[in-house]
């Protein structure tokens, strides 16, 4: 297998749809002196994304990615800018969009994703709202490989928040919110390390 890790950092594409949050902890966290990891291109379905703000601010190349003609062209010149900037590494932060399994295998096992509950439960939208319905204890977020399945890869790391009592989706989104920014940078150093 290619060597990754090397004099050089490792590449890495964020894939965003929305304002990006998880996008802007990542460039931060990969800001650091002695990081393996450097962001080096911002994707989106959406041109309105709030989080293609931080591409301008860091200074990261942002491309918009057409899906109003097919996926499938879409994928194309995604691959055809990622191929080109020699990107390693693709973290799927808020990405509205499934992948093609003919794009997952062109990056096998460096893709993955982040997603606001503790899966397998609750895969899709509207996470935090099902959990308080449910009255689970615990909700959280998890870090997992990316599949062609929605929200079904292999799990690298989780998270749980507690659930309290007079709790709302709002409240409970941005405590778990909080927390994925605690393990997102984690798994992509974990995802290196195994590598
Ligand atoms: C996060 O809650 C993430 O788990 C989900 O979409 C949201 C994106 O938030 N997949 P942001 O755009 O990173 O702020």
């Amino acid at each position: 297998m290619e060597k990754l890790i090397g004099l050089k950092r490792i590449k890495v594409a964020v894939f965003i749809s929305g304002k990006g949050s998880n996008l802007l902890n990542l460039i931060k966290n990969f800001k650091k002196k002695n990081s393996k990891l450097s962001i080096e291109l911002i994707f989106s379905d959406n041109k309105f994304a709030g989080g293609l703000q931080y591409g301008k601010r860091y200074d990261i190349p942002v491309k918009i990615l057409n899906y109003k003609k097919t996926k499938f062209y879409a994928e194309k010149e995604a691959l055809k800018e990622l191929n080109r900037r020699e990107i390693k590494i693709i973290c799927l932060a808020g990405f509205m969009k499934i992948l093609s399994l003919n794009f997952i295998k062109k990056f096998k096992g460096k893709i993955i994703n982040i997603h606001p509950s503790l899966l397998p439960k609750y895969k899709g939208l509207n996470t935090h709202q099902r959990a308080l319905d449910n009255k689970d204890k615990y909700s959280g977020c998890t870090v997992h490989h990316v599949t062609p399945k929605l929200d079904s890869g292999k799990i690298i790391i989780q998270k749980k928040v507690k659930i309290y009592k007079n709790d709302n989706s709002k409240l409970l989104g941005k405590r778990v919110l909080k927390q994925e920014h605690v393990i997102y940078p984690i798994a992509l150093k974990k995802l290196i390390s195994s590598l």
